[in-house]
């Protein structure tokens, strides 16, 4: 369906926008990139330029190919201008009613075959089609951040999605030399949903006292073989936004208590400490100021580190068991969305399942809350001496 040809529109020349621009016209699209404010997108082509400046001096790029994606790609400011597209992308800001009043203009000036996604990483595909004439059109398409960099890009059919839409989605981004998963249309999708334990049972063992914010981010880092540590990757992230995913994720579970947010977090972000962003959140950034030396306990950063595992593993099983995704699909995510160390559901077989519902077992048992209740699937498993893989 989508050729070399294809014409590729994206709405808002943001962060992600801007990013999404680059990587299309990199594979050797026609790019047209929309924003509703002259400002953001002349930052958009400032940035474009010295980003591919920086690629040039770095022998990333050669010069003609820095003048070819220059050349590919078109900043205009009104909406009309997308009509020529046979994909637009739309990465404006998270608001349900303001998407939906943008898809509605826009399926007013498209071709009748031109698909229409959104890179939303909360919004419900299904609830943004909704507001189409021709819901079957509409996909998402989550770049995560920034594009250019990252490899994963999720899927996400909506209810009403045509099965050639998202085949031919599918195709067109692998084909921009990203790797693509598919997911079922639920809060989180794979990445923003398997990985809430992460941060979640992190700030429980900080908030119970077990153990303070530089002991447990070591456990994870040199232990685990994560590349950063929970508290760290949160300052990073800003508490604004990974505080707001987790709310998101959690209100759209229905309050389900395994993805409730922590009051810890909520108050740093209360109090404006967003992070490395604000020069403080968890750790201090003020110049000269000192980070606290970690416990370095072998047994405690092993217990902190299985804890944490075990219930990114649960979420993973879970993901896989309400058929979100594919347990090849969800390895992947993780691996190349988030950087992981390994696929978690080849962990829960190299720990053995055994022990991993014994540690979710303790972790229930002690609790007696629904967040330690332990996925149907690693119940089976266990049962009948399956492995994942
Ligand atoms: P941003 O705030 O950097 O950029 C949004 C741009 O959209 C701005 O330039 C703004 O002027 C423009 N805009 C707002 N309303 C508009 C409208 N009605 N018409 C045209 N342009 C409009 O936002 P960012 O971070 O690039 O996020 C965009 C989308 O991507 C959001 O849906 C977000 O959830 C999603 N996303 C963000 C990620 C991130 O880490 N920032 C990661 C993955 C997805």
């Amino acid at each position: 369906m989508f050729t070399k040809k294809s014409v590729t529109g994206v709405i808002g020349s943001g962060a992600m926008g801007s990013g999404i621009a680059q990587v299309a016209a990199t594979a050797g699209h026609k790019v047209i990139v929309y924003d509703n404010s002259e400002s953001a997108l002349q930052k958009a082509e400032n940035n474009l330029k010295s980003s591919l400046t920086k690629l040039v001096e770095k022998q990333k790029i050669t010069r003609d190919q820095q003048t070819q994606v220059l050349m590919n790609i078109r900043f205009v400011s009104t909406l009309q201008q997308l009509s020529e597209c046979d994909l637009i992308i739309e990465a404006i800001v998270e608001n349900l009613d303001v998407k939906k009043t943008v898809f509605k203009e826009l399926e007013k000036i498209v071709k009748e075959t031109c698909v229409l996604a959104s890179n939303t990483s909360s919004l419900s595909i299904t609830s943004i089609a909704a507001a189409c004439e021709k819901p079957g059109r509409v996909i998402g398409i989550h770049f995560f951040n920034p594009p250019t960099l990252m490899p994963l890009v999720e899927i996400i059919p909506g209810v009403a999605s045509l099965e050639n839409i998202t085949t031919s989605s599918k195709a067109l981004i692998d084909s921009w030399g990203k790797v693509t998963v598919r997911v079922k249309d639920t809060p989180g999708f794979i990445v923003n949903r398997v990985a809430r334990p992460f941060y979640s049972e992190a700030l429980r063992i900080y908030e119970e006292g077990i153990a303070d914010i530089p002991t447990i981010d070591w456990a994870m880092k040199e232990i685990g073989g994560f590349k950063m540590g929970p508290f760290e990757l949160m300052d990073m992230i800003g508490h604004d936004v990974n505080y707001i995913v987790t709310e998101t994720v959690w209100k759209q579970f229905y309050y389900d208590p395994k993805f409730k947010p922590a009051l810890s977090q909520k108050r740093l972000l209360e109090a404006g400490l967003l992070g490395k962003k604000s020069g403080k959140g968890f750790y201090d950034y003020t110049p000269g100021s000192q980070t606290p030396e970690a416990t370095k306990n072998k047994e405690l950063g092993q217990q902190i580190f299985t804890r944490i595992l075990v219930m990114l593993i649960n979420e993973a099983a879970d993901t896989l068991y309400l058929k979100v995704a594919s347990a090849e699909d969800i390895d992947l995510a993780m691996t190349k969305g988030v950087n992981y160390p390994k696929s978690l559901l080849k962990w829960a077989d190299e720990l053995g399942i055994e022990n991993v519902i014994k540690q979710l077992t303790a972790l229930k048992d002690f609790y007696e809350e629904d967040r330690y209740r332990i996925s149907p699937l690693l119940k089976q498993n266990f049962i009948l001496k399956k492995a994942f893989y």
